[in-house]
């Protein structure tokens, strides 16, 4: 039972994911051409899961690194431990997945400081190198290695936003909130839910969305319908679910709240 990764990896389940468009086909494109890859899109709307999918399909181990404002370049390339017996390197994520080919994603890639995204820069490269400048080693991505980033584009547009000499460096795919009826499928099939209570989440969604230009901050993301899809399953009342799961998380303000509750008392009348 020893050497069986290769296999753990193909027995383990795939991934659910509802594609939109071409995506599966691009993404396989990139791996295979070597090009690395920015999803851009709103939170919750399944780039991760897209990631998840697609590392299940290329049978590569998948390292995703949550970018911040506090992540040093050592955080990601690694560092010297001090052990009792001396110094010790150790390799940090990215160049932990540069060495073994994984499909390394950095999720919300603008959260990082414009000193940890350089290190990123030499690796887009067609030449694919790692400068590990403490040890000395320049090292040469695995050819299964494949950069993934993931971005916002609506989120703190005017405090951040990426560098064009980074955002040169990938190739695109845009992520929305999929159209009615697949998002209908989504809900149905990761929510538990049946498929009328399924149709009507996604109809608050869209009304919900609606009010965007009204002044709210925040529209619901797919994650949030799969939540109050698995709360409806369990048993809570749909209404007392959608409250939960879906207005409360969305806004603090007592008169938005208001109006996203008469929404849903009219969508589940
Ligand atoms: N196309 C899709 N196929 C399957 N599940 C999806 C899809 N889009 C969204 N989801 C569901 O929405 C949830 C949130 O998606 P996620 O990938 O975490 O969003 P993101 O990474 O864009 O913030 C997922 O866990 C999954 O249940
Ligand atoms: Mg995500």
């Amino acid at each position: 039972m020893g050497e069986t990764s290769p296999l753990l990896l193909s027995a383990q389940e795939e991934p659910f994911y509802l594609p939109s468009q071409d995506e599966v086909a691009i993404f396989e494109q990139c791996h295979a051409r070597k090009l690395a890859v920015m999803l851009k899109g709103p939170t919750g709307c399944g780039k991760t899961r897209f990631l998840e999918h697609m590392a299940w399909r290329l049978r590569r181990p998948l390292v995703t690194i949550t970018c911040h404002d506090d992540l040093t370049a050592s955080d990601l390339i690694g560092r010297f431990l001090v052990r009792h017996d001396g110094t010790a390197w150790q390799d940090g994520p990215l160049t932990r997945a540069v060495r073994e080919g994984a499909i390394c994603y950095l999720d919300e890639v603008v959260e990082a400081r414009q000193d940890t995204v350089v290190v990123l820069h030499p690796l887009t490269d067609h030449r694919r190198l790692l400068p590990l400048d403490k040890t000395g080693e320049l090292l040469e991505a695995d050819p299964s290695f494949l950069l993934v980033v993931s971005y916002n584009p609506g989120y703190q547009r005017m405090l951040k936003d990426l560098k064009p000499s980074t955002r040169q460096r990938f190739v695109a795919l845009d992520f929305d909130f999929p159209p009615p009826a697949r998002e209908t499928a989504i809900v149905e099939r990761e929510g538990g839910a049946d498929h009328a209570t399924a149709h009507g989440l996604v109809a608050l969604a869209q009304r919900l969305r609606g009010l965007q230009d009204q002044g709210l901050a925040e529209v619901p993301s797919t994650r949030l319908l799969v939540a109050a899809a698995r709360l409806i399953a369990s048993g809570i009342g749909t209404r007392a679910a959608c409250y939960a799961a879906v207005v409360s998380p969305l806004s603090d303000d007592a008169v938005v709240r208001g109006a996203m509750r008469d929404l849903v008392d009219a969508t589940f009348a």
